[in-house]
């Protein structure tokens, strides 16, 4: 399996908490490197780009407030088969229906505060990655 990349976002209700740290353990602890990281404020025009795929979706404009509420931790991980290995640490968007030891069953609020987010498949975390980062940010 060759290495690869995925995109993670540290949302709004974790930030507030403090838990970035706690996170980032778990991140580590699955196999995965953080190769690019910065905590920013996203803003309006951003999240509504990020998400745009939920627009027609009823929760879209509480999904985008959420997101420019507070800081975020966006972030490039790597590492063998990373999208899988981190959908599998984040655990189910769900966070009643996450397997135990994952991030969203430790940590996240609810359904839409769900502490964290990551690409669905690596074609999409090459557009997401780059939404955010530059090439000379990200440091393998
Ligand atoms: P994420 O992985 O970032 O991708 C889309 C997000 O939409 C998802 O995590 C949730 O935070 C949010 N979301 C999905 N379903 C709902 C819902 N029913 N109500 C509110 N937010 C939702």
């Amino acid at each position: 399996m060759a290495i690869e990349r995925t995109f993670s976002i540290i949302k709004p209700d974790a930030t507030e908490r403090n838990l970035t740290g706690a996170i980032n353990a778990l991140i580590e602890k699955a196999g995965l490197r953080i190769v690019a990281q910065k905590r920013i404020r996203m803003t309006r025009e951003q999240a509504e780009t990020f998400y745009a795929v939920h627009k027609a979706r009823p929760f879209f404009g509480e999904l985008v407030d959420f997101m420019i509420s507070a800081p975020v931790v966006v972030q490039v991980l790597e590492g063998e088969n990373a999208v899988l290995k981190h959908r599998d640490v984040m655990g189910a968007t769900d966070p009643s229906k996450a397997a135990d030891g994952t991030i969203r069953k430790l940590h996240a609020k609810s359904i839409g505060e769900n502490s964290v987010h990551g690409s669905d498949a690596a074609e999409t975390a090459v557009i997401e990655i780059a939404q955010f980062f530059s090439g000379n940010e990200i440091v393998g």
